[in-house]
C-alpha cells in the first residue's frame, strides 16, 4: 500500500507560482486559453489527502439519496446512490489541517460484483488552491484495495487537468460504518 513513492506530497500550500490564476472573468479565461498551443508544457503535481466518509452518526456526510426497485435484493446493492460532502484533510485524524471537500456522486453500479461508479469533484479550500476544483470520474471495485480512477478536468488552478487518483481505505468503523479514505493525486495541468 505504501509502495508509491511521492516526492511532492503536501506540498499544497507552498507553491507560489499559481498566486493570481483564480476568479478570472470570461474574458481573461479566454485570453487564457487562446495563449495556450501545443509547446505549453503542462505541470505536473502530487497530493495527497484524506477524506472522512460519514456515513451514520454525528456529523453525518454521505447521505443516501435513491433507490431502485431491485436494491434491497439485490446482492450487491445495486442501484443505491449516495451524494457525498466529505471533509478532507491533510491526515487521517479529522483534527488535522482542513484542505476541501469530496462533494458528489457515489453509487452501486454492478450487478454481479460489489463495484461504485464514482462522479465527483475534490473542492479545495483555504491555500494556494482555493476554491479550484478537480472533477473525477470513476469504478470502484471494493475488493480492490487500491483503486484507480480519472481525473477528468478541473478549474481555476487546476483548468484542462488530467490525470490519476488512487484510492485506498485507511480505515473502516465496523460499528458505524464509516470510512477514512486516502487519495493520491497525480495531477497534470497548465
Ligand atoms: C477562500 O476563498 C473564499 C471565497 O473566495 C474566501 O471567503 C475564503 O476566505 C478563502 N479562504 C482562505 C483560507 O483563503
Ligand atoms: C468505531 O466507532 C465507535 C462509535 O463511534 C467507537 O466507539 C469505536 O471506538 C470505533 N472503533 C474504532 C476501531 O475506531
Ligand atoms: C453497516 O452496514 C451493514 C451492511 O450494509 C448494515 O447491515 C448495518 O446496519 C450498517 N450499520 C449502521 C450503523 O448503519
Amino acid at each position: 500500500m505504501e509502495k508509491i513513492k511521492l516526492g511532492k506530497v503536501f506540498i499544497l500550500f507552498t507553491y507560489s507560482h499559481v498566486i493570481g490564476v483564480m476568479c478570472q472573468s470570461p474574458l481573461s479565461v479566454g485570453t487564457w486559453f487562446n495563449n495556450l498551443n501545443i509547446l505549453t508544457a503542462p505541470k505536473s503535481l502530487t497530493l495527497q489527502f484524506y477524506a472522512q466518509d460519514i456515513v451514520t452518526g454525528p456529523g453525518q456526510t454521505t447521505y443516501e439519496i435513491a433507490r431502485s426497485s431491485i436494491s434491497a435484493t439485490s446482492p450487491t446493492s445495486f442501484g443505491i446512490l449516495y451524494m457525498v460532502d466529505n471533509q478532507l484533510n491533510t491526515g487521517p485524524d479529522p483534527n488535522s489541517p482542513r484542505v476541501g471537500r469530496r462533494q458528489g456522486l457515489v453509487g452501486f453500479s454492478d450487478l454481479n460484483e460489489l463495484a461504485l461508479y464514482l462522479s465527483f469533484n475534490f473542492v479545495f479550500q483555504g491555500g494556494l488552491y482555493n476554491g479550484s476544483t478537480i472533477s473525477v470520474i470513476g469504478r470502484s471495485r471494493i475488493a480492490s484495495t487500491e483503486r484507480e480512477l480519472s481525473i477528468v478536468g478541473g478549474t481555476g488552478v487546476f483548468r484542462l487537468a488530467r490525470g490519476v487518483v488512487i484510492y485506498t481505505t485507511y480505515s473502516f468503523n465496523s460499528t458505524t460504518n464509516n470510512s477514512v479514505f486516502k487519495y493520491t493525486l497525480y495531477i497534470t495541468y497548465y
